[in-house]
């Protein structure tokens, strides 16, 4: 009987023994499986190896607030907190704005009709020509004066813009370009610094921002309602805190994304929208094209979503990379505005309340001022299809090339 159980026991003691040697095999070799093969990944894995990706991380630049201005100019106001080496920077000519600078910063000025864009990660800004450069602003605006009279057109008026190293490591500017997040440059541009210090941002494709300027502000105010506007000679912005804060009402983009997620949920968008590229032709090829399909949708794309809407039906169409497919806030707006309009037969009902100031009554055809509604939901949209990066980087590294991590958690 003790012989029996004896045996007994070793078995059990033995058999005990081999299941956590298999265990703990099955755990190192998983541990050096992670460890070890991520670095024997072919490269262009890790990296966007079409022009397609690269618009995509493009558009993901997460460093503006947005904010509609309350009193004068209708049309919204961009806000770039630029900080130094890290978003690329053109100055550039146009019909009737010429920039002078010292010696020394003349070579990141891209002249008026100069093919070739200019690009620095040199932390410039553009203001009104002081003391110093004065003089040779004058001289330059008679001597264009003067070529006009020559040619016999009519005058214009020159803006004359001087470029100044703030010497600061950051801060904030103001584009009024309705575009910016379709400001693309793929070909046909120089980067003047030896040492560009982009955390995702490679070659080729940059944003770049028209004529930035201090973000400089006066306030402004009728009766009850106060409000600001951008003024070069105003005060300026010193901190985030400021801007952000209740007065100037900015909302950064990390917010809006987060506002527009819900928008998205509680305004039944998801009734008629999916969000996922499935791997089958049809949707590769409608979510991209036929040269440039688009990569199927993974689950790391949905990682920093709280709430995710993969969708049953499409009686729209799919927006996993709307983001990709349609950046034009305009063409947002006039279809939100009036589907109809932007897409003939669209059986899209109308988002009338992402507007203010609604112009019904008025003029029919006259699309109203965006609200921060809009912007939620637009920015929401222009996630779909920007934050793809290969598996590797989220899961196996931990690194994430568009930063989104840091984003939500409000770190950048
Ligand atoms: C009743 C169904 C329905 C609802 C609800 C709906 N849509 Fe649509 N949506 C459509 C249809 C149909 C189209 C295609 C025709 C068009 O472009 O208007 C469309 C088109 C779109 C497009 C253009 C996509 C493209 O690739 O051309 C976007 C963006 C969009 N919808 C976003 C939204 C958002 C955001 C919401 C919620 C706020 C929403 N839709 C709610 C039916 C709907």
């Amino acid at each position: 009987m003790e012989n029996h159980q004896n045996t007994f026991m070793t078995k059990v003691h033995k058999s005990l023994l081999y299941t956590v040697i298999g265990i703990i095999l099955l755990f190192s070799m998983a541990i050096i499986a992670t460890l070890i093969a991520p670095q024997h990944i072919d490269p262009t894995w890790m990296q966007p190896s079409s022009y397609y990706q690269v618009q995509m991380y493009e558009v993901a630049d997460p460093n503006f607030f947005i904010s509609s201005e309350t009193s004068g100019v209708r049309d919204l106001q961009y806000v770039q907190r630029l900080t130094n080496g890290y978003t690329l920077l053109s100055f550039q000519e146009n019909e009737s704005v010429r920039i002078v600078a010292p010696a020394e910063l003349e070579k990141y000025i891209t002249k008026f009709g100069e093919k070739n864009l200019k690009l620095t990660s040199r932390l410039l800004l553009l203001r009104n020509p002081e003391k110093d450069i004065q003089t040779s602003a004058k001289q330059l605006r008679e001597t264009l004066q003067q070529q006009m009279r020559g040619e016999g057109k009519s005058l214009i008026d020159y803006k004359i813009l001087e470029l100044y190293d703030t010497g600061l490591e950051e801060v904030f500017s103001v584009a009024r370009s309705e575009g910016i997040i379709e400001d693309f440059v793929d070909e046909d541009y120089t980067i003047l610094d030896d040492s560009v210090n982009q955390p995702w941002h490679d070659d080729p494709g940059v944003i770049f921002v028209k004529n930035p300027m201090e973000y400089r502000i006066v306030p402004t105010g009728f009766a009850q309602t106060k409000g600001w506007k951008y003024d070069p000679e105003g005060k300026s912005v010193e901190s985030i805190a400021e801007l952000e804060g209740k007065e100037l009402g900015f909302r950064s983009r990390e917010l809006l994304i987060k506002l527009g997620e819900q928008i998205y949920a509680h305004e039944g968008c998801w009734y008629c929208h999916t969000d996922q590229t499935r791997t089958l032709v049809q949707d590769v090829v409608l979510n991209g094209s036929e040269s440039f399909p688009a990569p199927p949708s993974s689950p790391n794309e949905y990682i920093y979503q709280k709430v995710t809407f993969p969708g049953t039906r499409r009686i729209g169409p799919d927006m996993s990379r709307v983001g990709i497919k349609r950046p034009s806030r305009d063409w947002h707006k006039s279809h939100f505005w009036a589907p109809r309009t932007a897409s003939a037969g669209s059986i899209m009902p109308s988002f009338k309340h992402f507007f203010d100031f609604d112009p019904r009554g008025t003029r029919k055809t006259e699309v109203g001022i965006p609200n921060y509604q809009f912007e939620a939901i637009y920015q929401y949209l222009m996630t779909k299809g920007t934050r793809i990066t290969p598996p590797t980087e989220a899961w196996w590294i931990g690194k994430d090339p568009v930063q989104t991590l840091k984003i939500i958690e409000g770190e950048l």
